[in-house]
């Protein structure tokens, strides 16, 4: 029997890898559990998969430190890995320090190209296709105080298919992300 470790997603996407996390742990032998997903912003995409998932979710409150609600609410939940999945935004340092260091991100690019502010989601693939490049991927990286500087803990490509789309190349890339990203996190907590 596995001992399981808890872990939290936190992000304001579609949500679509905090599904593929959650659905992973229903493996077996996956060496996470997921306790907590935290919102950013009251979409819809978290609401959804903490409900088919029956996880608690919290939605940050913005007008409050946001770090001190992160620090409050992994304490409270027990959390030993904090997953990112679609948080646009720097994580307070005191949060890494609070959880040594194990903070994980996902970045839909071969990092380190097309990384760094502004290079988030649609906008990555729209970078992508405007500089001609034959193959992009998706990245699985510590998360440090600079945006996508982290040590890689994973990474996959795939072709760029010609004259395809922004949005054609993100569900492509959304679909390698979806395959590695949990697959790294139970590793990582694994070996650490
Ligand atoms: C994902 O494609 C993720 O790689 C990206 O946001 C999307 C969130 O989608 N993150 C970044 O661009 C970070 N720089 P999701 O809500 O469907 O998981």
């Amino acid at each position: 029997m596995v001992q399981r470790k808890n872990v939290a997603v936190i992000g304001s996407g579609a949500g679509s890898n905090a599904e593929a996390i959650c659905t992973y742990a229903l493996n077996a032998d996956c060496a996470y559990a997921v306790a907590l997903i935290v919102s950013t912003s009251p979409g819809a995409g978290m609401y959804t998969v903490a409900a088919a998932h029956s996880i608690p979710l919290r939605v940050l409150d913005p007008e409050k430190d946001i770090a001190g609600q992160i620090s409050d609410l992994m304490i409270e939940y027990g959390i030993e890995l904090l997953a990112l999945a679609g948080f646009m935004k720097l994580l307070p340092t005191q949060i890494i320090e609070q959880l040594g260091g194990r903070v994980l991100n996902i970045h839909p690019a071969l990092l380190p190209s097309f990384g760094g502010k502004g290079m988030y989601g649609i906008h990555v693939h729209k970078a992508v296709i405007a500089a001609k490049a034959l193959k992009t991927g998706a990245t699985v990286h510590l998360v440090t105080e600079q945006y996508d500087e982290g040590r890689i803990i994973a990474q996959d490509y795939v072709d760029v298919p010609t004259n395809c789309t922004a949005q054609e190349l993100q569900i492509l890339v959304k679909n390698v992300e979806h395959r590695i990203y949990p697959q790294t996190i139970s590793a990582f907590l694994r070996n650490t």
